[in-house]
């Protein structure tokens, strides 16, 4: 079947992480764990942590960067779409808060997703079906998370992996075809028991893993057959950073070089929501991003998983 490809422009990119760190050496106080285990089996090094900061206010700081790395209009803005798991509150919706703080007081359809670390990729999805109908001028599209007041700090399996972090993009409706975004989203309920919050996260690490690596898989390859790529037309893959042996299974599986793949998690672990637009702003402050193709992935409990392919 042939789909109708939303058109759209990416406009900027922002991103923020509270100053606080949590290191390797600070978890090894926590739990029986040690720098060369964490180090070894994820790549990660340190993550940050909000202290008194919400959800919100990091969302906020993220879409300021957005708006002001292009001296943006924002009374342009009328869809806000705020892909989080930790959230200020049940509700009103993050998206609502952020909303207010940016003080745009004008008709502005705000609302939150929650599909985990997929979640990013599908609110964008979301975003461009919207923006394709011609009734919205500009989308803020942010994933954002304090997943550090979720995690148990008493299980090492999970409390080395997660951290808070925020990143936003705006984006805008365009006629050109050059512009054509694609999009693969999928969702696997009967696997919702693999990673949980209830109260504190909890997750069947080495389940996620398997799943990760084949879904990572999929969804890229489903992505690109759709725009009728190959991995050499892409710029850079942007994955969710979850695991770095995850990433390397699937560049290793696919045939696609590990420089193709961007990484931050070293500094960040893994910010859920947060994690791909945290990693769209950093590129967009190393290169230049003209004309380049990047492929986003993702994947997440729920389970979901998800792939985009944006033309800058
Ligand atoms: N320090 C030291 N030892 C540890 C630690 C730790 N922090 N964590 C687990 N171990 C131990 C385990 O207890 C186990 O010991 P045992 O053999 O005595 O039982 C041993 O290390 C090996 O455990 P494995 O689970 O086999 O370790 P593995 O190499 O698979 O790595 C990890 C575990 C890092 C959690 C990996 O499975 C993983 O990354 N999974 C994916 C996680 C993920 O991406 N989750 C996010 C999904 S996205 C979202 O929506 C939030």
């Amino acid at each position: 079947m042939k789909f109708n490809h939303p058109m759209i422009r990416v406009i900027s990119s922002g991103k923020y992480a509270p100053p606080t760190l949590i290191t390797n050496e600070d978890l090894e106080k926590l739990v029986e764990t040690s720098d060369e285990w964490i180090t070894t089996r994820t790549g990660i090094k340190t993550r940050h942590k909000a202290t008194d900061e919400l959800t919100s206010d990091m969302a906020v700081k993220a879409a300021l960067n957005a708006i002001e790395r292009v001296n943006y209009d924002a009374s342009k803005i009328d869809l806000i779409i705020m892909a989080t798991i930790t959230g200020d509150q049940s509700t009103p919706s993050t998206a609502n808060f952020i909303q207010a703080k940016l003080g745009l007081v004008h008709e502005v359809m705000s609302f939150d997703i929650n599909a985990a670390c997929t979640g990013f990729v599908y609110g964008l999805e979301v975003a461009a079906s919207m923006l394709q109908t011609g009734r919205f001028r500009a989308a803020l599209v942010i994933g954002a998370e304090t997943l550090t007041k979720v995690v148990d700090y008493t299980d090492r399996n999970t409390c080395v992996l997660f951290g808070d972090g925020a990143g936003a993009v705006i984006i805008e409706p365009s006629t050109l075809d050059r512009h054509q975004a694609y999009f693969f989203n999928a969702a696997k309920g009967d696997l919702h028991n693999t990673l949980t919050v209830v109260n504190k996260i909890k997750m069947d690490g080495k389940k996620v893993y398997q799943f990760a690596v084949d879904a990572m898989e999929q969804a890229i390859r489903k992505v690109l057959e759709d725009a009728a790529l190959s991995p050499e037309d892409i710029d850079i893959i942007i994955p969710h950073q979850a695991n770095e042996r995850i990433i390397q299974s699937v560049s290793k599986s696919m045939g696609i070089p590990m420089e193709k793949f961007m990484l931050n998690l070293s500094e960040y672990g893994n910010t859920s929501a947060a994690s791909i637009p945290l990693t769209i702003s950093e590129y967009f402050d190393q290169n230049d991003t003209k004309n380049k193709k990047i492929l986003l992935v993702g994947f997440g409990g729920g389970f979901t998983w998800g792939s985009a392919i944006l033309q800058l």
